[in-house]
């Protein structure tokens, strides 16, 4: 597997997947995403000449925000998303930044497939810093969640 800055075509493949992974991005979330893609970076992963995995982020006054991340539903659980992650870590720390900070559903969220990206997040390091209450009707409460870079 390679990773790499993504390509237009990339994008179009990374959205995708995301479209594919209806329990975790649903139409709002898809529209939202694609103007992260246009705004913001893109890295993906690369098997067999097709994307497999992507990840979207900025940086923010010294930290690393981690906006979004998907990995092609056969292929979870492979190790690329930690992959992902380390290249996230590694662009972390050419720039000295401070830490990652991902915004997911609260641990009392009982929904089951977001307990499961808490656990990758968990799993790698992120730890929770804050929780956000909903401001605007329809969204969702949030916790932040942070990596330290070291
Ligand atoms: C979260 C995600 C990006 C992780 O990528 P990945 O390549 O599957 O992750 P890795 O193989 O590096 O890590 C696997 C770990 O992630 C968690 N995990 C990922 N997929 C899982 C699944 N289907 N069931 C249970 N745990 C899962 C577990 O902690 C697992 O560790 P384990 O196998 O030791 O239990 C990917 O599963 C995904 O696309 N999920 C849906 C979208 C999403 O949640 N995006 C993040 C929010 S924007």
């Amino acid at each position: 597997m390679q990773l790499r800055k993504a390509t237009e075509q990339d994008k179009k493949e990374a959205i995708k997947i995301a479209q594919n992974l209806k329990e975790w991005f649903n139409a709002e979330g898809i529209k939202n995403m694609k103007t992260d893609f246009k705004l913001n970076n893109l890295v993906v992963a690369i098997e067999k000449g097709k994307v497999s995995g992507f990840l979207c982020y900025t940086t923010n006054c010294g930290k690393m925000q981690l906006i979004w991340m998907g990995v092609k539903r056969d292929t979870q659980r492979k190790g690329t998303g930690a992959k992902l992650l380390k290249w996230l870590e590694k662009e972390a720390k050419k720039y000295k930044l401070h830490s990652i900070e991902v915004e997911t559903l609260p641990d009392e969220d009982d929904y089951e497939p977001y307990k499961k990206t808490r656990a990758f997040y968990y799993k790698n390091g992120f730890k929770k810093i804050f929780y956000k209450k909903a401001r605007v009707k329809g969204w969702d409460d949030q916790i932040v969640l942070e990596k330290v870079i070291k």
